[in-house]
């Protein structure tokens, strides 16, 4: 275990983003915990890198994620989640969603969130404050907007759901310095970016906010090669 190190888990290490958000930790200096439901589990302990299957609809699994970080890696400075989950209705009709579908999102979008906002905070608690301490949800712009279709419903539920909680832990865990944020890549006109959003772009904040940069709000909207923008619709 490299004590010399910061430690990062990223939750849903997906190809689009959540991988290239490991990799960029990793080229930084980071020991890195990659997961989600397919990745190829190894542990590459020389290079700080560890991949861990587990499923976040199923909330079990998180504490085990946490574990096997803080043995092998170290107790996490930064924790992202950045899965998500969505429901396709089975037809085009705003309430034919399946209830057991939308449970399970409903865990991956946000209770799953919770859970690992408590493991976080139990590592926060041991780690020396002048460490980062940073909780990152990577969200989009649902939490303040609706987008018109019933395939959207479980994921903007899920999003905003996820937005007061990380509103609320800012609030809560300012006093002892741990931030939390709600992450929204935007388009400079402050649009939703879809299948544009930018893995580095997420990186380089996430490392900007870990050197302690405290111009962002926890509602963190953003646009790739400026940083954080309030726009007319960011809550703060
Ligand atoms: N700002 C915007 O406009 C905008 C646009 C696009 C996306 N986003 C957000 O950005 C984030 C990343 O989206 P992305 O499309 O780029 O995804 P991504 O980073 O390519 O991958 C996310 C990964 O999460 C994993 N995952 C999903 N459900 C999981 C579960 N139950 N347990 C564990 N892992 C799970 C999936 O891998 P497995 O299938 O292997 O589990 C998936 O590959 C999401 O939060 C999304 O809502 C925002």
């Amino acid at each position: 275990m490299s004590s010399q190190k910061l430690t990062a888990i990223v939750f849903g290490a997906g190809a689009r983003t959540g991988r290239g958000i490991a990799d960029g930790l990793l080229a930084a200096g980071y020991n890195v915990t990659a997961v989600s439901r397919s990745i190829t589990e190894s542990e590459d302990l020389a290079k700080g890198a560890l991949n861990i299957k587990a499923d976040l609809s199923d909330l079990a699994s998180i504490k085990g994620v946490f574990e096997k970080t803080k043995k092998l890696l170290g107790t996490p400075n930064i924790v992202i989640h950045n899965a998500w989950a969505s429901v396709t209705p089975k037809a085009d009709d705003w309430f034919s969603q399946d209830l057991t579908e939308m449970q399970k999102a409903y865990n991956t979008n946000s209770l799953s969130v919770l859970v690992a906002a408590q493991e976080a905070v139990a590592g926060f608690e041991t780690l020396p404050a002048s460490a980062p301490q940073l909780f990152i949800y990577v969200g989009n712009m649902q939490n303040v907007s609706a987008f018109p279709s019933p395939g959207f419903v479980a994921l903007g539920m899920g999003k905003s759901a996820t937005s007061y909680l990380i509103w609320a832990a800012s609030q809560n865990f300012e006093s002892k310095g741990y931030k939390f944020y709600f992450v929204d890549e935007r388009t400079p006109d402050g649009g939703a970016v879809y299948g544009d959003i930018d893995a580095k772009a997420h990186t380089e904040l996430f490392l900007s906010l870990a050197k302690g940069d405290n111009t962002v709000p926890w509602h963190a909207t953003f646009v790739k090669g400026k940083g954080y923008v309030k726009f007319p619709n960011s809550i703060v």
